[in-house]
């Protein structure tokens, strides 16, 4: 039997077994970028151990407390082993990738001599630490995309990169993987950066679900995660992951219960905890975290090189026939943007509608459609601005007379005021994605055939 054919019958068995689910309830699921779908065994393994024994708060020494900490402790080992991390990293455990991101806004040492350089692709919970280098007097500077294929322009990085030399405590953010185009960057822009001075800031919390992160070759100095992206469940779980050699640096300008070692009160004086705890305000979603354990086992029975195949398959799949969908005049039914090959891309495609005389049909249209048929896709910019104002045209003078001229504002308004497009519709594909779910979105599209923007 063929490997394709091999892969093919396992990921159908495993959505049969673990995602029924889906089926039964008749829909067509397409925003893993949104959130990853849970298998219901690592729901089944979560409450058996939650009614197996008795877990108290970790901050004591009793038995139930030594008990969670143990279990915590067993799931900060397995992150850092699945990103081959154990050595060099501290894992900090956080609500999810944002308040990761928080710790690097807040903690950064950003003053007046300081660069906060970042990619236009970047999540707005990374766009938002420009605000903390404002605040304190440091610079903020966007390194843009190529228009064509949403990667990043290598000749203005590099300048970026390298005028910065006068610039001290410098910070370069980028995602792994875009959430909106679905472009994995190129991580060896890392070593490039550092080796010019940088930080750098590894927002892998797109690319993490299906691709393998190996921080023995690749050395970020800190990397955001949420867990429920790579499998489902627990939601309210994410990590900062923060190389060893660079944790002195971040600056935590407060302390709270669990992340000191010492406090006095009359002397107003404190020390910090000199590991992961210094950033792990109170008391860490002990019951929640065991889980954690349970989701990386899932993966690894499954193999990520083998979820990572198994997507670009699929991925390949849905690329051929979109582009296929024309309508009678020959014209093209959907707009994709960005790289023209998957090589360098995983299982997120954003898109538009075109009618037969290539107008867009509004996202909301066809998000409203596409629900009533029970097919879940997301849609507008996905909280990632700067691969939308690529994509619509959008230029900075527009853009300042928009905000200049507005205490309040909202895409729609925009829309109007400027007589610009904003806004697409994102499909993305995951571990328990099979082709009839492609399949029912492909058919769908073809309802649009022949139509025209009213
Ligand atoms: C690339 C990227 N970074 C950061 C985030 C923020 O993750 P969370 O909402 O879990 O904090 C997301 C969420 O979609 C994302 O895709």
């Amino acid at each position: 039997m063929s490997e394709q054919i091999e892969d093919e019958l396992f990921f159908s068995e495993l959505r049969k077994k673990e995602f029924s689910r889906i089926d039964e309830n008749d829909h067509c699921y397409l925003d893993y970028t949104g959130g990853n779908l849970y298998p219901q065994s690592l729901i089944k393994k979560h409450f058996d151990y939650l009614n197996l024994e008795v877990y108290g708060n970790p901050h004591s020494g009793n038995p139930t407390s030594q008990l969670s900490t143990d279990k915590v402790n067993e799931a900060r080992k397995k992150v850092l082993n699945f990103f081959n991390a154990e050595e060099n990293y501290y894992c900090v455990f956080t609500s999810n990738a944002s308040a990761a991101l928080q710790i690097i806004g807040e903690c950064y040492p950003f003053d007046a001599q300081s660069r906060f350089l970042l990619t236009a692709d970047n999540h707005n919970s990374v766009n938002g630490i420009r605000e903390y280098c404002k605040a304190k007097k440091g610079t903020v500077k966007y390194s843009l995309l190529n228009y064509e294929d949403l990667h990043i322009n290598k000749q203005v990085l590099e300048k970026e990169l390298n005028d910065s030399e006068y610039f001290s405590n410098k910070l370069f953010a980028f995602p792994a993987q875009s959430n909106v185009s679905g472009v994995k960057h190129d991580l060896n822009w890392i070593k490039i950066a550092q080796e010019k001075g940088w930080d750098v800031l590894l927002d892998a919390a797109a690319f993490v679900p299906s691709s393998t992160l190996d921080l023995k070759e690749h050395h970020p100095d800190f990397v955001s995660i949420s867990f429920y992206k790579i499998f489902g469940y627990p939601t309210g779980l994410g990590c900062l992951l923060v190389r060893k050699n660079k944790f002195n640096k971040l600056k935590k300008p407060w302390f709270a219960g669990g992340t000191v070692s010492l406090v006095s009160v009359q002397y107003e004086s404190y020390f910090l905890a000199n590991d992961h705890e210094r950033f792990e305000n109170g008391t860490v979603d002990y019951l929640g975290i065991p889980a954690i354990s349970f989701g990386i086992d899932f993966i690894n029975e499954i193999g990520i090189q083998r979820i990572k195949t198994r997507i670009k398959s699929l991925a390949n799949y849905f690329k051929t026939r979109v582009e296929n969908l024309k309508h009678s005049n020959g014209e093209a039914m959907i707009k994709l943007f960005g790289p023209s090959v998957i090589k360098h891309k995983g299982g997120t495609f954003i898109l538009n509608f075109r009618d037969v005389n290539g107008n867009i049909f509004a996202f909301e249209n066809v998000e409203d459609l596409a629900n009533k048929n029970k097919i879940s896709i997301r849609t507008g910019c996905f909280c990632n601005p700067g691969i939308d104002e690529v994509n619509n045209c959008l230029t900075t003078d527009e853009l300042a007379k928009y905000f200049t001229s507005h205490d309040l504002g909202n895409y729609h308004d925009m829309i109007q005021f400027l007589g610009k497009m904003r806004g697409a519709i994102r499909v993305s594909l995951g571990v328990a994605t099979v082709q009839k779910d492609l399949d029912r979105f492909l058919e769908f599209v073809s309802t649009f055939k022949d139509k025209t923007v009213e």
